[in-house]
């Protein structure tokens, strides 16, 4: 059977196991797929030896995305722009990296929750390595605008420029955008982000990319706000794992069937 893993630290609390077994089921695909708690300093070391000793892939979580960057042989064109990636695989003895969290964002609000980016006016929130990992991706939809703000303003300046696109400081954002994408880990902090109720409420999608057992702490904010439309990171973490076992398998999983059962296994619903 073929060897997968997800790398990470902390990594107990990971679904990806789950999510890969039941697209693998959906396939009637048998693998094998473990959870690896590296040391912080061994990163490259057990990644090696893991491709050396037959596994085919992995996954790569917090905080190993910017050292799997360097390992890799080579690496796709949005992984280079994430500076980051979250998916390995060893194929003809080379390893191959790329970033699929930002397509797994996009398929998330395009496909699973039916809003189209193209020609929208989008405001990410963040300019953290979540943040760079979905610009790319969302500039391929040909947004009308995609301005970047967040509580360190160089940062956001430094992205937008390295983009080619617009940034914003915090407390200048007007009532203006459709999709308002929350790529801070504010939420995990227990800490609002000072957005004006009405920025939120002319919003006709706020979605967080931190997901939680109910609704995060910006997504409640939103929802006070007024905002109709809200959704957490689920989806996204379950699309951007079916782009994994697509480059992995070459076979594209039903990915809201995975999210729904996921959710109830958090008792969300
Ligand atoms: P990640 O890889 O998850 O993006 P990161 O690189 O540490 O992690 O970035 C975290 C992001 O969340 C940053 O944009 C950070 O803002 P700063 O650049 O100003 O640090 C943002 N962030 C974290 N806590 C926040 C808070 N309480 N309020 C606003 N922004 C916050």
């Amino acid at each position: 059977m073929t060897l997968f893993a997800v790398f990470g630290n902390p990594v107990a609390h990971s679904w990806s196991p789950q999510i890969h077994q039941s697209f693998a089921r959906q396939e009637g695909r048998q693998l094998v797929y473990e959870r690896q708690l590296i040391p912080i300093d061994s990163f490259a070391e057990v990644a090696q030896e893991f491709f050396q000793s037959g596994g085919v892939g992995a996954n790569i979580t917090v905080p190993f995305k910017t050292e799997a960057f360097q390992l890799a042989d080579e690496v796709s064109s949005r992984a280079r722009a994430a500076q980051a990636v979250n998916t390995l695989f060893m194929r003809d003895g080379i390893l191959f990296a790329d970033n699929t969290d930002g397509i797994g964002l996009v398929r998330a609000i395009q496909e699973l929750l039916n809003f189209s980016l193209h020609d929208k006016r989008i405001l990410l929130l963040g300019a953290g390595g979540a943040a760079q990992g979905v610009i790319l991706p969302l500039l391929q939809q040909r947004p009308a605008q995609l301005i970047i703000a967040n509580r360190t303003e160089a940062k956001a300046e430094k992205l937008a420029v390295e983009f080619g696109t617009a940034w914003v400081p915090v407390n200048e954002i007007r009532p203006h955008y459709d999709i308002i994408i929350n790529a801070t880990s504010g939420s995990l902090q227990g800490q609002m982000l000072p957005i004006a109720p009405a920025v939120l409420a002319k919003a006709e999608l706020v979605y967080d990319m931190m997901y939680a057992k109910g609704p995060t702490l910006f997504l409640k904010q939103a929802q006070q706000a007024g905002c109709v439309n809200t959704a957490d990171g689920l989806s996204m973490l379950v699309a951007q794992a079916a782009e994994s076992y697509y480059l992995w398998h070459g076979f594209q999983p039903d990915i809201s069937v995975v999210v729904s059962a996921i959710r109830q296994q958090m008792g969300q619903q």
